[in-house]
Order: structure tokens, then sequence, then C-alpha cells
């Protein structure tokens, strides 16, 4: 069985996320998407209202899984028996970015833990879940950013509707 952990703050989950989703889901047996615990940074959703979203987003595709981790993805790629991590590319800019946590993580592991990048769909390239919040903050429609449950969960979080 080979299986891959997709990690993030999915904070929340938009079309982008979902499109690396469903076709890395295609690539392996089994996905795990797992949203990160960060204690430092003031989400919008609580891990397990993220973790929650997720799996209604994504109940239609049987081997994912949805969880949630605290501390270093390696530690919790070991402690699953975990070899790959699954992560989207955008753009250059994140490339840099997504470069370093890859190479740290491979060495931080002794090579147990790799990365594997699926480049976004071109129609998802600009989207990120900072920018749904701002939009949706503002009053814009954020229809085709996320699924419309989402949408909605989070115009309530910012009491429009
Ligand atoms: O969706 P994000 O916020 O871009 O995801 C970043 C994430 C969760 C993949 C990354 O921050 C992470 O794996 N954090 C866990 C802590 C860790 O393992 N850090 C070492 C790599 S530098």
């Amino acid at each position: 069985m080979k299986r891959a952990v997709y990690p993030g703050s999915f904070d929340p989950v938009t079309f982008g996320h979902l499109d690396v989703i469903k076709r890395a889901s295609e690539v392996f047996d089994v996905l795990i998407v797992s949203v990160l615990n960060n204690k430092v940074k003031t989400p919008l959703f609580s891990v397990e209202e993220r973790v929650k979203i997720l799996k209604e987003a994504t109940k239609d595709i049987p081997n994912v899984q949805v969880d949630s981790f605290t501390g270093l993805l390696i530690n919790y790629a070991r402690e699953n028996d975990i070899h790959v991590a699954v992560r989207g590319l955008r753009a250059i800019t994140d490339f840099e970015y997504e470069l370093q946590i890859a190479q740290t993580n491979r060495k931080l592991s002794d090579g147990k833990l790799d990365t594997i990048f699926l480049t976004t769909s071109l129609e998802y390239a600009y989207l990120s879940s900072s920018s749904v919040k701002e939009i949706a903050s503002f009053g814009g429609d954020i229809s085709q950013c996320v699924p419309e449950f989402v949408a909605k969960l989070i115009y309530e979080k910012y009491h429009i509707l």
C-alpha cells in the first residue's frame, strides 16, 4: 500500500487544495490529508473545524483520510509509517519556500521522508486561503474559490450573510 500525507494549514480548504487532493488520491493508495495544529498562527477555523470541513469536502474520495498533527511533520510521518509528503506548487514563489521545507524534512528524517510536488491546475494558480479570507471579510464573492458550504462557513465567521 502506497500511503502519502498532504500536510497543510487548510484554513480553510480551497478548490486549489481539493485539486491537489483529487490528483494525489489517484497516485497513492491512501492519501492522508493532515491539518497542522500551529500554535503560532491565529487561524480563522479551529483544527477540529478544519478537519470537519475537509472530511465533508473529500467525502466522495474513498481513499482520502483526514487527520491533524502537532509539531514536526517528520515525527508525524514516522509515527504513521508514511514516507511521502505531497505539496502543491502554484508558482515560482512557492518553489523556494517548498524546496527549503522539503530538503529540511529529508535531512531531518535521514532520507525517510521525501516530498512529491504536484503543480496546481492553472485555474487555481492564483488561489490561497489567505486571499479567500480577505475577499470574504469584505463581503466579496468567493464562489470560484471554495465549495459553497465552505463559503457559507467563512461568511458566518465574518458575520456576513
Ligand atoms: O498550508 P501551509 O501553511 O503552507 O503548510 C505548511 C506546512 C504545514 C506543510 C509546514 O509548515 C509544516 O510541515 N509544518 C510542521 C512543522 C515542521 O515539520 N517543520 C519543519 C519543516 S521546516
